[in-house]
């Protein structure tokens, strides 16, 4: 009896053995439980947090008798050689598809290779790996153009979009942010992370939109902010010490410096739509709530919730082997007052 009990115990340690090992999706019964390895650049970013947490519950709520998900997400911590790591652990687990928020875009092709040869799908989101010029910068043609795989793909927003609204949410106020009535908008800049587009191209189209509808500018000052509020309040605050009432419009290319902007404004005894205009993207909570009550111009909505869904529901495309476009675009929107006042 106790050698026909041994044996049964082995056989049952066995067959545990190979379930843990094979990495792959693994049935239980008539469940199947599929891993998800989530890499995100930074977990201390305000926008990649709600993205993140809408990703983590979007995928919970696809799950269904049969089908569950095992969402493990790690935080890169702005490190590309951390990032990279986490990604080789996801290919040992051997996760059934990746969903990666690039620390560093000029890293893709790396990951991409790496991933694709692990024959893992992959879902690039929120920074978009982009071809660059021998000078480092990107090949505009080549926008919808370094993604080709099967099983690779992108989801995003386009970064022009967001910075054309900003500069029209000047352009529609009564004195399209001349506020000093000297025939010139100036404006400061504070950029996000060089490296993201986002950054590139908010800064460039914001100020286009202005330039192509005939408005005269004068940049007084513009620096890196890395996304980050306290980084974007330094940088206000030192720009308003430095260039006082001759700033009009201060043109953040997130809500993140935005909010630090604001308390930079307040603390120099500016005050928003009176003497000063103050725009970010994203849409974050704080921010529509500042638009509702003056504190602050106009943001663009940076939909978070349609970017995390389409993310999840192509990764799960994937999954079930269907086939996938290259590239997934999600709309921004404008918000100003009107648009606060009119919710
Ligand atoms: C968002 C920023 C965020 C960045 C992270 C951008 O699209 O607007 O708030 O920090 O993505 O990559």
């Amino acid at each position: 009896m106790k050698k026909i009990l041994a044996l049964i115990m082995s056989a049952i340690m066995m067959l545990s053995l190979v379930a843990c090992g094979s990495g792959d999706s693994s049935t239980d019964g008539d469940v199947k439980t599929y891993k998800v390895g989530v890499a995100i650049y930074e977990f201390n970013d305000n926008f990649m947090t709600l993205y993140r947490e809408e990703l983590e519950n979007y995928f919970a709520s696809k799950e269904t008798d049969t089908v569950k998900y095992d969402v493990q997400i790690v935080d890169g911590k702005t490190d590309m050689a951390e990032q990279t790591n986490q990604i080789r652990n996801f290919i040992t687990q051997g996760v059934d598809v990746i969903i990666c928020n690039l620390v560093q875009t000029s890293s893709a092709d790396t990951i991409i290779d790496e991933v694709a040869e692990a024959g893992i799908p992959l879902v690039l989101v929120n920074r978009e790996p982009l071809a660059y010029d021998a000078e480092g910068n990107p090949i505009d043609e080549a926008y919808e153009g370094i993604i080709d795989n099967d099983k690779v793909c992108y989801v995003g927003a386009d970064a022009r979009q967001s910075g054309t609204y900003q500069g029209e949410i000047v352009l529609s106020l009564a004195d399209n942010g001349d506020l000093n009535g000297d025939g010139k908008v100036s404006y400061i800049m504070a950029i996000g992370d060089p490296e993201n587009i986002d950054a590139q191209y908010r800064t460039e189209y914001s100020i286009k939109a202005l330039t192509d509808a005939g408005v005269k500018v004068e940049k007084l000052a513009e620096d890196i902010c890395n996304w980050q509020q306290t980084e974007g309040e330094e940088f206000v605050s030192s720009a308003l010490a430095a260039h006082g009432d001759k700033i009009e419009v201060v043109f953040c290319n997130n809500d993140g410096m935005a909010l630090g902007a604001a308390a930079a404004i307040q603390k120099a005894g500016r005050t928003v739509g009176k003497d000063i205009y103050l725009l970010g993207v994203d849409a974050l909570t704080e921010c529509i709530e500042m638009i509702g009550n003056g504190e602050m111009t106009g943001t663009v909505l940076n939909d978070h919730i349609g970017q995390s869904h389409t993310a999840v529901d192509v990764a799960i495309k994937l999954l079930a082997g269907e086939e996938i476009g290259d590239y997934y675009w999600v709309d921004y929107v404008k918000v100003d007052k009107d648009y606060v006042d009119a919710q």
